[in-house]
C-alpha cells in the first residue's frame, strides 16, 4: 500500500476526493443600522454586519472564489407573530437585495425560520407551550416569497417543521418565482452545537423549554432517512444534514439513498471548538480545518456551508488540501 503514498505527487493522483472552493457556503449575519462590523465572540472571522458591511464582506468573499452566501437576519423588533421575518424591508429582505445589486456572481441563499423573530427563541408560533406546526407555516410561505421577491437564488427552510418544503414551493410557485430554489435542511438534529450560534450569532437563545418537539432525536438514523424522503417529495432541490461532524454516518447514509446535490452545515459549536482548541495551542488552524472539510468530502457532501469557508478557501489558494 505504501508504493503510492511515497510523494504528494503519487498521493494526488490516487486521491479519491477534491475540496475546491465551489464548494463552500459562508454564513452571514445582518443586523440593523449602518457602517457596523461587530465581532462575533465564540465565531472568529465572523461577523454581525449591518447591510452596508454586509456588502463588503460578501465581495471579499466573491473574490476568493466562494459562489455562496447564506443570509441570517437579526430584526429590530422581535414579536409573538414574527412579523418582521416577512417584511419587504426587513434586514433580511435588504441584505438580499442589496448582495444581489451590488456583487454580481454570487449565489445569494436566504435562510428562512422565525427563531430569530420571535422573542421566545422559538422557530415558529408558540401555543399552550407547544410549537404550532401549521400556523408557523403561514408565516414561513410569506418568508419565503418575501426573500425572492428581494431577488433571493435559493431560500433555506430551517425550522424542522412538518411540510415546510411543499408549502414554500406552492407559495414561490403562485407568486410567479418557479426559478427560486429550496436547499432543505432536512436533517437537522437537536444539538448543543448550535449553542454558539444562538447565544452568540442570531441572539436568540429560547426563554424556555427546548427544540426538541421538531428537531430530530440524535439517537436515531433511519428517521433522518423519513425526513429526506419528504423533503424530496415536496420539492426540495438540495438536503442537507446538520451539525456536521458528530452526524457523518448521516451524510454518507444520505448520499448512498439520494442521488442529488447534498449540503453539510459545519455548525457553530463544531467550528467554536475547533478555534478554542487552536487558541489553547492543541492544533494548527489550517491542519485541523482542513481535515475537517476533506472528512465532509469523504463523506459525501457536495457543498459545506461552514463559519471557516474563508480560511479554508485562503488555505486551498496557497496550494493546501
Ligand atoms: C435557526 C437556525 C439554527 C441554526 C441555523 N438556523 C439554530 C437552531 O435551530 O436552533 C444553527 C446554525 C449553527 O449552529 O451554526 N433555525
Ligand atoms: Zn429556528
Amino acid at each position: 500500500m505504501r508504493r503510492l503514498r511515497r510523494t504528494p505527487e503519487l498521493r494526488s493522483i490516487v486521491r479519491e476526493n477534491m475540496l475546491s472552493v465551489e464548494d463552500f457556503i459562508v454564513p452571514l449575519f445582518a443586523v440593523p443600522g449602518s457602517g457596523i462590523k461587530r465581532d462575533i465572540e465564540t465565531l472568529p472571522g465572523n461577523y454581525h454586519l449591518s447591510v452596508d458591511a454586509l456588502v463588503e464582506e460578501a465581495k471579499e468573499i466573491r473574490d476568493l472564489g466562494i459562489k455562496a452566501v447564506l443570509l441570517f437576519g437579526i430584526p429590530r423588533q422581535k414579536s409573538e407573530n414574527a412579523d418582521e421575518s416577512y417584511s419587504p424591508d426587513g434586514t433580511t429582505q435588504q441584505a438580499i437585495e442589496a448582495v444581489k445589486k451590488q456583487v454580481p456572481g454570487l449565489i445569494v441563499i436566504g435562510d428562512i425560520c422565525l427563531c430569530e423573530y420571535t422573542p421566545h427563541g422559538h422557530c415558529g408560533i408558540m401555543e399552550n407551550g407547544y410549537l404550532q406546526n401549521d400556523k408557523s407555516l403561514e408565516i414561513i410561505a410569506k418568508i419565503a416569497a418575501s426573500h425572492a421577491a428581494a431577488g433571493a437564488d435559493m431560500v433555506a427552510p430551517s425550522a424542522m417543521l412538518d411540510g415546510q418544503i411543499q408549502t414554500i414551493r406552492s407559495s414561490l410557485d403562485t407568486k410567479g418565482f418557479v426559478t427560486t430554489a429550496i436547499m432543505a435542511y432536512s436533517v437537522k438534529y437537536s444539538s448543543c452545537l448550535f449553542n454558539p450560534f444562538f447565544k452568540h450569532g442570531t441572539k436568540s437563545v429560547v426563554s424556555f423549554g427546548d427544540k426538541k418537539t421538531h428537531q430530530m432525536d440524535y439517537f436515531n438514523a433511519d428517521e433522518a432517512m423519513r425526513e429526506i424522503a419528504l423533503d424530496v417529495g415536496e420539492g426540495a432541490d438540495i438536503i442537507m444534514v446538520k451539525p456536521g461532524l458528530f452526524y457523518l454516518d448521516i451524510l454518507r447514509r444520505a448520499k448512498n439513498e439520494y442521488p442529488m446535490p447534498l449540503a453539510v452545515y459545519n455548525v457553530s459549536g463544531e467550528y467554536a471548538m475547533l478555534h478554542a482548541a487552536v487558541a489553547k495551542g492543541i492544533f494548527d488552524l489550517k491542519t485541523i480545518l482542513m481535515e475537517t472539510m476533506a472528512c465532509f468530502k469523504r463523506a459525501g457532501a457536495d457543498l459545506i456551508i461552514s463559519y471557516g469557508a474563508k480560511e479554508a478557501a485562503r488555505f486551498l489558494s496557497e496550494g493546501g488540501s
